[in-house]
Parts: C-alpha cells; sequence; structure tokens
C-alpha cells in the first residue's frame, strides 16, 4: 500500500463507490417515489374560488370544482392518494362538531364528487372534530376540557360517514383514546368492512401545525392540545400508542410530524410490520418555503433531501403537501 502519504495506510476506501454518478447510483440505498406521496388537500364552500394559504405559499384551499382539478393534475402526476380536510364556515361550526357526521356535508359531498371524476385516486379523510369545532379543539369541550368517551362516539359516526360517502382509509387524527377499536366495529357494524383505518397514532403536541390551523381557521380558541396530544420530549409512549392502535384494527400507522421525529419513525417501523407514514407538516413546509424564498437554500435540493431522509427513517408513506412539486421532479 503506498500512498502519498507516509502517514496513512488505507486498505478500505469508502469513496471508491462514490468517485462516479452511475457507481453512486447503483450503491444508492433509499428511493423516494410517486407512489410514497400522499397529497394534502383543502376544500372549502362555494365555486371557481381558490385562496392561497398565507402561510404556506402556493398552497390553496379550493371550492370543491377548482379542486376537482387540482386532484386530476395530480393524479395525471401519478400521484395515488389525497388526505382532504375542510374548511368549516363559522355559522355550521359547534361544541360537539356535529357538522362532521352531516350527510349532506362539505366532506360528504366532496368525497363522492372525487369518486365519480378521479375514481382512481385513493380518498384518506381526516376523522377529528377541529374543523368542526367552535373551540378549534379535537374533541367536545366541557369545563375547559376535552371529553374522551362522548367524543369517540362522534368520531365513529364522522368516521361512517364518511365511509358511506366513499372514503377508502379513514384517518383519526384526534388522539381520543380507544378510538381505534370504536371506529373499526363501528365501520364494521356498518357493513364499511373494505374501509382501511391510517391512524395517527404517534401525534405530537407540536409548534410545527400552525399554518395548517391557518388554513382551516382551525386554531384552538383556549388552551393547547397538550392534554391528548404527546409530548414532544417522549419516546417510548410512541410505541405505546402504536402498540394500542394495532391492537384495535389499525392497517397503517403514523408519525406526525415527520423532520423532528425521524427518531420515532425508526422505532415504529423496527416495531411494527404495518405501513408506517409519516406526516410532512405545514411548519416543516413554510420553514423551506420561507427559506427558499428568501433564497438561502435550494428548494428542490432541500425538499428531496428532506424526504429522502423520512424514507431512509424508515417512512412508507409520506404527506407532503410539497407532493405533486415532487412528483414533477421524479419524473
Ligand atoms: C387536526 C389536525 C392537525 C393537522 C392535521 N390534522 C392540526 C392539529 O392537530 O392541530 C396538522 C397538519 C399540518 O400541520 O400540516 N386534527
Amino acid at each position: 500500500m503506498t500512498s502519498t502519504n507516509q502517514h496513512l495506510s488505507l486498505f478500505h476506501r469508502p469513496r471508491r463507490l462514490r468517485r462516479t454518478a452511475s457507481l453512486r447510483r447503483m450503491v444508492r440505498e433509499t428511493q423516494l417515489t410517486v407512489n410514497d406521496l400522499i397529497y394534502p388537500v383543502f376544500v372549502m364552500e362555494g365555486e371557481n374560488q381558490q385562496e392561497e394559504i398565507p402561510s404556506m405559499p402556493e398552497i390553496y384551499r379550493y371550492s370543491l370544482d377548482l379542486l376537482l382539478k387540482e386532484i386530476a393534475d395530480a393524479a395525471n402526476l401519478g400521484i395515488n392518494a389525497v388526505a382532504l380536510f375542510p374548511l368549516i364556515s363559522t355559522e355550521k361550526k359547534d361544541n360537539a362538531g356535529t357538522e362532521s357526521y352531516n350527510t349532506d356535508g362539505l366532506v360528504q359531498h366532496t368525497i363522492k364528487a372525487i369518486k365519480q371524476e378521479i375514481p382512481e385516486i385513493t380518498i384518506i379523510t381526516d376523522v377529528a372534530l377541529d374543523p368542526f369545532s367552535t373551540y378549534g379543539h379535537d374533541g367536545i369541550v366541557k369545563d375547559g376540557k376535552i371529553l374522551n368517551d362522548e367524543t369517540v362516539e362522534v368520531l365513529v359516526k364522522q368516521a361512517i360517514s364518511q365511509a358511506e360517502a366513499g372514503a377508502d382509509i379513514v384517518a383519526p387524527s384526534d388522539m381520543m383514546d380507544g378510538r381505534v377499536g370504536a371506529i373499526r366495529q363501528g365501520l364494521d357494524a356498518a357493513g364499511y368492512f373494505d374501509v382501511g383505518i391510517l391512524a395517527y397514532s404517534a401525534k405530537y403536541a407540536s409548534a410545527y401545525y400552525g399554518p395548517f390551523r391557518d388554513a382551516l381557521e382551525s386554531a384552538p380558541q383556549f388552551g393547547d392540545k397538550q392534554t391528548y396530544q404527546m409530548n414532544p420530549a417522549n419516546s417510548q409512549e410512541a410505541i405505546k400508542e402504536v402498540a394500542l392502535d394495532i391492537a384495535e384494527g389499525a392497517d397503517m400507522v403514523m408519525v406526525k410530524p415527520a423532520l423532528a421525529y425521524l427518531d420515532i419513525i425508526r422505532r415504529i417501523k423496527e416495531y411494527t410490520n404495518l405501513p408506517v407514514a409519516a406526516y410532512n407538516v405545514s411548519g416543516e413546509y413554510a420553514m423551506v418555503k420561507a427559506a427558499a424564498r428568501q433564497g438561502w437554500i435550494d428548494e428542490k435540493k432541500v425538499v428531496l433531501e428532506t424526504l429522502t431522509s423520512m424514507k431512509r427513517a424508515g417512512a412508507d408513506l409520506i404527506l407532503t403537501y410539497f407532493a405533486k412539486q415532487v412528483a414533477l421532479m421524479l419524473r
């Protein structure tokens, strides 16, 4: 082993496999594909309307007609699934979120329309009360507390009404105890055996949700969500939540947010054989967009690096507002 450096006697040289682009492609371990992407979308009442969310540049709330175009676009780019979130007008909100299971509601209409117009796309619906709640909380409020068991009853009705409208997968994001099992039982009793459950299992009380709450006008009107969402300091507890959701019948589990929780994604991936989803949330999106707009980072490269890191950590699926942009880049 002769080296120009008399202090080195190298037998192993990892750089050999990084020397050329083709070698680097050959030893690449993680490949992000369009099949990994789920596109979260926002729907609102009205016709021919779209509103950009100020804290989420290039992401819009759409009236149903324009949303259908947006989803058709996504489908044409090869995206398999959308996660649907509604902006509910204030006068339809109440403490018990009753609008959430209105068979004539915005979500139910939207599901039916998507199924009719773009049947190939998988529809994932959000099960939680916050968009429908006067208080912006994920459950029924009494004396400043969030009621668990009473809320779960409403969530079951909400999930069944979404299934009835044609949802493929319901995704409880509320973090009430026992809701996955109750929803599974409710769906089965109503004959919706084939509707799956994507459980937001390890959902943290995160400051990264701010822009999303702007989009849905759903910020909590008092307090915060720490009595139901998890403490960002905890990791063991994520396994406890995942174990319960699996026992209760979840088909897939989720970690949310994603970027600050890559260690949790990895632990859960090692714990379960179920598909693991990660939610690249609104605040993560906003940070990248903000820095890119200042010219401080290379947006495309940062986006690909970030999503690839989530996949490397163990995510099988990634919910991301970058879905269309990434689908285009991956072409
Ligand atoms: C609420 C819900 C939230 C998000 C998805 N579902 C916000 C919250 O828990 O307050 C956040 C998604 C994002 O930030 O992109 N059930």
